[in-house]
């Protein structure tokens, strides 16, 4: 297989300081918009980059459920090595590749976890099917069969049978407060523009133009 002359030129569009939203959380919620406009498949995946005791990175795609002024909000088994991860050392970088509109957006923040009232109703939401999985699945960790995994939502499904599904004590959420927020747009020959927003100590946002 052949990868090395696999390129495309990129001309969708430009971006430039006058076309910003001076903050970026609106300027975020404008191109989420577009993405889900452009029926992108799972336009609100974010890959989700954490680091371990030993500086080891690790990324996965989770699905974004909130975002504000206060940041970007993602829900997970907090026994998965992402939580571990995060609580042992909470800086995290959030990566939203939409590249089919030759665009990108890359968040550097701190996560903290959600409040416990939050996470019980957006679990309180989901399908019951989604509810009862949280509870049958210990996340990341090894599990001897498909088979075995099954048989413990079947166990699962059948105590919680009748009623609400209780939230597990081992799911919860995390909020990425970011403190400095990338946007990518693809240009010709590779010229693309990039903007990087800065929180400043007054909590504006200075931004940058920067080289491709
Ligand atoms: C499109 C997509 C969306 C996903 N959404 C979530 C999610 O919202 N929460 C989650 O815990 N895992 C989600 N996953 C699974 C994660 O990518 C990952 O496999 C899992 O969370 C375990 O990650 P970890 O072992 O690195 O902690 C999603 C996967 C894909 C491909």
């Amino acid at each position: 297989m052949k990868v090395d002359d696999i390129r495309r030129s990129y001309t969708k569009d430009k971006l430039d300081l006058d076309k910003l939203n001076e903050d970026p959380i609106s300027q975020f919620e404008g191109w989420l918009k577009d993405a889900i406009a452009a029926e992108l498949p799972d336009p609100t995946a974010m890959c989700v980059a954490s680091v371990d005791e030993h500086g080891q990175p690790s990324q996965r795609l989770v699905l974004l459920k909130d975002v504000s002024t206060e940041g970007f909000t993602f829900y997970t088994n907090l026994g998965s090595r992402k939580a571990s991860e995060l609580s042992a050392n909470p800086k995290v970088c959030l990566h939203f590749p939409w590249h089919p509109l030759e665009r990108q957006v890359i968040v550097y923040g701190t996560a903290e976890r959600v409040p416990s009232s939050q996470v019980m109703k957006y679990f309180l939401s989901r399908p019951k099917e989604s509810q009862l999985a949280a509870w049958a699945s210990e996340q990341s960790r090894p599990v001897s069969t498909r088979q075995a995994l099954m048989q413990k939502f079947a166990e699962i499904k059948h105590k919680f049978e009748h009623g609400e599904v209780p939230l597990p004590s081992f799911w919860g959420g995390f909020l990425v407060k970011p403190h400095k927020i990338e946007f990518w747009q693809g240009g010709e020959h590779r010229l693309h523009d990039r903007f990087m927003y800065n929180k400043q100590s007054d909590n504006s946002w200075n931004i940058d133009r920067l080289c491709p």
